[in-house]
């Protein structure tokens, strides 16, 4: 029988059934085609099933619904956040952002674009764990900074960053606090109230909702310039029609998620926590990435001396293993990751990071399986290697 096994969750997950229930009349019943910003019936009924999905996703960070911007993914939130606050501040005196070295490339970038537009970035490294330096983060930090960035959980390599103190060293100098809880978001439980955070992005697709909603969180009374220009949606902090299917998916998502949560997690670190022991003990040469203890559940990474990465994914692929290397894929290479970069690895090891990431559906047979799998083709690489 063909294995097909995804491990590949924190790229994205497959849609919860009944998210798809909740979603089905807003893509096919002609009651259900209005638009939001429509006075009429239809429009109003539209603008509800937008509302209430607002309400499910603030009570997922224990926010008030009139915080929450829906966005088209948790990249697009992740702009608005940086861009938006940055380009706020600009006439205030403060231009200067400050972000972790690990950030995802939909924070990177935005900075590396402020730069252009005379902003000053600084860019704060981790330890070789991959967790945030505070002490540099409290050098860097002044009365011209406007904004610190930092993420929850990394994508690649799932440390959990110190984001609690994080945003008490930005709060002390005036500077707002921004954190992308994309991947925390389906595993951690996240208030906004606790964690004194100004922004905080989230995705609907890495908690099984649908791809292309997302959704950014704003502090009441926060002063940002939006990124997409035209009508008043959103509270006139992201215009564009609303993807109604979308955001309802988002909400219905985010309620199956608080509930399980934590039960979600206790699955996960029974799948990957043995599966990283026994990994250990039969391939004694593998380098393990990130934190032992401040990381997330469900991912794994590591790395094979003398195995590329894409390599050993071709091959896991072939034997029905889907994962990933968490970093970006250009010609069928894997680029060296900027994450594992981060924690002291020069270009040749940083392009050897394979990233599992288990989900809710992902049984211990499977785990056995890609282990078995993951076990024999690096031994036959290996091999090849000495030969
Ligand atoms: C940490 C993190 N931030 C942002 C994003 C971007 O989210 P989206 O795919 O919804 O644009 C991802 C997606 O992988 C992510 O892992």
């Amino acid at each position: 029988m063909q294995h097909e096994i995804y491990l590949d969750h924190a790229a994205t997950t497959p849609v919860d059934p009944a998210v798809v229930d909740e979603m089905l009349p807003w893509l096919v019943d002609a009651s259900c085609c209005g638009n939001p910003s429509s006075i009429h019936s239809y429009g109003r009924r539209a603008r509800a099933a937008i509302d209430l999905a607002r309400d499910r996703v603030a009570a997922l960070i224990g926010s008030d619904y009139s915080e929450i911007v829906f966005t088209s993914c948790g990249s697009e939130a992740d702009n608005l956040a940086v861009l938006g606050v940055m380009r706020a501040a600009r006439n205030s005196g403060r231009n200067h952002l400050v972000i972790s070295s690990i950030e995802h490339h939909a924070v990177l970038n935005a900075a590396h674009a402020l730069t252009d537009e005379g902003f000053e970035v600084a860019i704060i490294p981790v330890s070789a764990a991959g967790i945030l330096c505070l002490n540099t983060l409290q050098e860097a930090v002044n009365d011209r900074t406007a904004l610190v960035s930092v993420m929850h959980a990394n994508n690649e390599i799932g440390s959990i960053q110190p984001i609690q103190e994080a945003a008490e060293i930005a709060h002390a100098c005036g500077a707002l606090f921004h954190t992308d809880a994309v991947q925390s978001a389906p595993v951690l439980r996240i208030d906004v109230n606790e964690i004194p955070c100004d922004l905080l992005t989230i995705s609907a697709h890495k908690l099984y909702g649908p791809k292309g909603a997302g959704g950014l969180y704003v502090r009441t009374g926060l002063k940002m310039t939006p990124t997409l220009i035209g009508g008043a949606q959103e509270r006139e902090r992201r215009a564009g029609t609303e993807n109604v299917p979308g955001c309802v998916g988002f909400g219905a998502a985010a309620v199956i998620s608080a509930a399980r949560r934590e039960a979600d997690a206790e699955h996960l670190r029974g799948l990957t926590v043995p599966f990283m022991d026994t990994l250990r003990v039969l391939l004694p040469d593998i380098i393990v990435h990130g934190d032992a203890d401040a990381r997330l559940p469900g991912t794994v990474n590591f790395s094979v001396p003398g195995v590329e990465g894409a390599t050993l994914l071709m091959n896991l692929d072939r034997a029905g293993v889907y994962a990933s290397s968490g970093a970006a894929c250009s010609s069928g290479s894997i680029e060296p990751s900027h994450v594992l970069k981060a924690i002291g690895l020069v270009s040749s090891e940083a392009s050897r990071g394979v990233r599992l990431s288990a989900g809710r559906s992902t049984t211990s047979e499977d785990m056995q399986y890609a282990l078995e799998q993951i076990v024999s083709i690096t031994r036959r690489l290996q091999s090849r290697e000495r030969i």
